[in-house]
């Protein structure tokens, strides 16, 4: 069921690849040094990390994909209905899912820019959607989506409704302020007038929370420790992988499970060049997934100039797939 994971390999390699990313490497490097370590989840996201993060998605414990995109295949035909099915479709994430396919169907008349930072798995999901709309223009977009982004766009798309395209609960990735910074950006790319297809995860028992984030099959830890392989690969380190275990952790203040890497035992190790020590039970922080009720969603997105038109949720209740439009009218070109 999943994709074949990728054996770890256990061996840390001796020097840094020859050109590494700086900013990687910056932002590793000083991660490592705060007294709690902890590095931006972004870099999870090398070629192998895609590949874990899409088997994530398949396990039987992570229930937010499957049900997002139930949700999406009973309500993108209202979402055509409402905004018409010539719109320019921008998702921010590469769109190799299921779900990016479940839209553009109900959207045959679209043009799709996904916007990525993983150049190489951009051009894999291009390739994919490109076989199933042959007729769709298709304009990827190799950019960080948390800033303002200038989209390549033809002329004729101008007068056509701007639809943004964020599944996933990634927005639960960033905290509450940084989630608003980016609806306020992303309302910026799109343009005053645009509509927001968002799915977010809600506030559920923990137990259920921390399983989907530390699935028995341990696809999820794999996918996390998956960053220190990628440190000793790229950046000359050699930390010790084996000796590092999966946490995931439900933190009820601040609303979000917390995903860790924990020494088994006081490990020693350097990265490019720096010289690191962890103690036995020491962490570095690797991400947040916040969870949020149905009223809190309406709040972070009135806070961005958003507002809800729409908020579908599944007989459970356990995730949320909210249109939203810009508060301002749309700028004439
Ligand atoms: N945004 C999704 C979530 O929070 C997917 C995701 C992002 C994720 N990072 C992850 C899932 C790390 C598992 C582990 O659920």
């Amino acid at each position: 069921m999943y994709l074949t994971a990728p054996r770890i390999d256990e061996t840390p390699v001796a020097r840094p690849a020859s050109r590494p990313d700086p900013a990687f490497r910056a932002e590793v490097r000083r991660g490592l040094a705060q007294p709690q370590k902890a590095i931006p989840a972004r870099w999870f996201y090398d070629m192998r990390g895609s590949q874990l993060f899409e088997a994530i998605t398949q396990v039987p414990e992570y229930y937010p994909t499957r049900t997002e995109t139930a949700l999406l295949q009973a309500h993108c035909p209202a979402v055509a209905e409402r905004i018409g099915t010539e719109a320019t479709v921008v998702e921010f994430g590469s769109g190799s899912s299921i779900k990016t396919r479940i839209l553009l169907k109900t959207l045959p008349r679209a043009t799709y820019v996904p916007i990525d930072i993983c150049g190489e798995f951009l051009d894999e999901a291009c390739t994919a959607l490109r076989d199933l709309f042959p007729a769709m223009p298709i304009v990827p977009v190799e950019a960080n989506f948390m800033e303002p982004v200038h989209l390549p766009l033809p002329r004729e798309s101008a007068d056509r409704p701007m639809l943004g395209f964020f599944p996933g609960s990634t927005i639960g990735n960033l905290t509450p302020d940084a989630a608003v910074d980016l609806l306020r950006s992303m309302r910026g790319t799109l343009g005053e007038g645009a509509y927001l297809l968002i799915g977010i995860d809600r506030v559920k028992a923990p137990e259920r929370l921390v399983s989907a984030y530390d699935d028995a099959g341990g696809v999820t830890a794999l996918f996390n420790l998956n960053l220190l392989q990628r440190i000793n690969r790229e950046l000359g380190g050699s930390i010790p992988v084996g000796e590092f275990r999966h946490v995931a952790r439900w933190n009820p203040v601040a609303s979000r499970i917390e995903m860790h890497l924990e020494a088994r035992r006081a490990v020693s190790f350097e990265v490019d060049g720096q010289s690191f020590r962890m103690e036995r039970g020491e962490t570095i922080h690797t991400e947040n997934c916040h969870k949020y009720r149905p009223g809190e969603m309406r709040v972070l997105l009135a806070a961005a100039g958003w507002h809800e038109l729409e908020h579908w949720t599944d007989a459970q209740g356990d995730f949320s797939l909210i249109l939203a439009k810009t508060d301002g009218a749309r700028q004439e070109p």
